[in-house]
């Protein structure tokens, strides 16, 4: 497996993988599937703000991704970032999310994040257990803050804190 930045040219397959969570779980809360330009304009912002988009390679296919953006656009948020990791249902369970996850973060370490916020949906127990093994603790819960498949959903809130001695940066 290879994990490495994601190219303009990986969207199709990143494409297929986000509408999968979109269409099948409540990891993505939107109800309409997305098209390549969307994912293009994601790609651009994410990349274009100096965040990293993570690709698992297997065999010359996209086995999933991961990216972090700012956690909420004000400037005070800057040093807070929201995580995502996304992988193909044929490639789960042979630690591609732990892979993706483990380069992520030593991302965000390097560039000078100090605390990563994963918000997942509260019966996801697959992504709770994922991030509690990356040290992220449950900080909050939103009760019935989504609807999706005819039901309300509720929000875990995880955090890791990184950079703990980092309090000097512009
Ligand atoms: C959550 C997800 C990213 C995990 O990806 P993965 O590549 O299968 O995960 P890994 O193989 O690296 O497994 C890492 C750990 O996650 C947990 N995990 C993974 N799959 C699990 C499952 N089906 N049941 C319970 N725990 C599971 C385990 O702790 C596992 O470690 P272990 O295999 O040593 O027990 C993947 O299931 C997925 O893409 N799901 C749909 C989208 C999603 O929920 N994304 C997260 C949004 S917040």
């Amino acid at each position: 497996m290879l994990v490495r930045d994601a190219r303009e040219s990986d969207l199709p397959e990143i494409l297929v993988i986000h509408n999968n969570a979109i269409a099948e779980t409540t990891a993505i809360w939107d109800t309409d599937l997305a098209d390549l330009d969307e994912r293009k304009a994601w790609f651009a912002a994410r990349t274009g703000a100096g965040h990293p988009v993570l690709v698992a390679e297997i065999d010359g296919k996209v086995a999933g991704y991961a990216s972090y953006g700012q956690f909420r656009p004000k400037s005070g948020y800057r040093f807070t970032v929201e995580n995502s990791v996304y992988v193909s249902d044929i490639f789960q369970r042979r630690g591609v999310a732990t892979a993706l996850m483990t380069e992520l973060l030593a991302r965000a370490h390097q560039g000078g994040v100090h605390t990563v916020i994963a918000a997942i949906e509260s019966s996801n127990r697959t992504s709770i257990a994922l991030h509690e093994r990356f040290g992220f603790r449950i900080v909050g819960q939103l009760p019935e803050v989504g609807h999706k498949f005819g039901r309300w959903m509720d929000l875990t809130l995880m955090q890791t804190v990184l950079n703990e001695g980092v309090t000097s940066q512009p």
